[in-house]
């Protein structure tokens, strides 16, 4: 992991860092790249847009590690909320959910019944719902969460991370279950006794644990794969292997972030690839936009530039 990764994903825990930047008008506006805006109808708008283009859309609201009951449930509230606008606007929109929003750190079984409100009015209105997968430690209560979630209801994803040695056993244990995963590499700062070090060996593994998902075995089981990358070479390589053995489209999808590799974006559309895009809103942006731009350290020359033209 590079230094400057490492010191990026160690400032997204910083409070101090948080309070600060996000006062500032340069920090906001280069934030606007990777989100339309703070409020769920401005990422309901980009829904629409996106819509338009050909592209589905899955929205999350930004914030996690809350620390009252209350702030969970209004956390839920907010996503039922959300749930209902989606429907009356018929818009081909998820919702994606950190379970430490619903409460996974005050109580499992109040995050549980959260989650599982969230499940059940998505599939009342025929939606779906998606787990993100935080930092390791929440990796054991989160798969607990979706094991006991899918069981009631079959409209709940959970996300698996490339760069932890463990994925590609969750992922065996999963499959019996005829899961919807959602594949990506990882965006936490781990360990090398948890995670691939290299970058070379998350890209291999990724394509590994697709590979598994994608194939006959897993899709007769009723497993299905979002294919969470932005990588160039891995999305060719895998619509070459979807092409060569015949995936049905309703199995797969690929998934990327707002504003994250447009161009690869339209060509998937142009394509006739199915594509969803994930849009985050919501003030509590700081951590979030801090792993954006661990991502890809080139980034931060997008803030000094929009510190420029202030
Ligand atoms: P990689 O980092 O190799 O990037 C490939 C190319 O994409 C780069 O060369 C660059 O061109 C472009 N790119 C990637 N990131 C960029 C950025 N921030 N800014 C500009 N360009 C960029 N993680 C997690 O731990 N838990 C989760 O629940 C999720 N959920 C999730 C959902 C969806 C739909 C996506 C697409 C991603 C996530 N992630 C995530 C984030 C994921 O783990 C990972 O950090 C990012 O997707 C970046 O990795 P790539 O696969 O894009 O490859």
């Amino acid at each position: 992991m590079s230094v400057m990764r490492r010191a990026l994903l160690a400032g997204s825990q910083s409070v101090w860092l948080r309070e600060r930047a996000m006062r500032y008008g340069f920090v906001r506006r280069s934030v606007s790249r990777f989100m339309p805006g703070e409020r769920m109808d401005d990422a309901l708008e980009a829904c629409r847009r996106l819509q338009a283009e050909g592209a589905g859309t899955i929205v999350t609201r930004l914030g996690e590690n809350l620390t009252s009951a209350a702030e969970a449930e209004s956390v839920t509230d907010h996503y039922r909320e959300v749930l209902q606008r989606i429907d009356d606007s018929k818009l081909n929109t998820q919702i994606s959910v950190k379970l430490t929003q619903l409460g996974l750190d005050l109580d499992r079984e109040l995050c549980l019944r959260n989650l599982m409100a969230l499940a059940e009015q998505a599939s009342r209105l025929g939606n779906f719902v998606w787990i993100d997968m935080e930092a390791t430690p929440y990796v054991d209560p989160t798969l607990d969460l979706f094991r006991r979630a899918i069981d009631r209801w079959p409209n709940v994803g959970v996300c698996l991370q490339a760069y932890l040695y463990r994925s590609a056993a969750d992922l065996e244990s999963l499959l019996p279950l005829g899961p919807a995963i959602r594949l990506v590499k990882g965006a936490y700062m781990e360990p090398p006794e948890l995670a691939y070090p290299r970058k070379r060996d998350v890209d291999a593994n990724f394509y590994a644990l697709s590979a598994r998902l994608l194939g006959e075995d897993a899709r007769r089981r009723g497993a299905r794969c979002a294919i969470g990358t932005h990588d160039p070479r891995l999305v060719e390589r895998l619509q070459d292997l979807i092409t060569r053995t015949g995936v049905p489209r309703e199995t797969f999808e690929f998934e990327m972030l707002y504003g994250i590799q447009r161009g690869l974006q339209s060509r998937l559309i142009r394509g006739g690839w199915p594509l969803r895009v994930l849009i985050s809103y919501g003030e509590y942006w700081f951590p979030w936009y801090m792993r954006r731009l661990a991502e890809r350290p080139a980034n931060v020359t997008f803030i000094l530039r929009s510190m420029v033209a202030r």
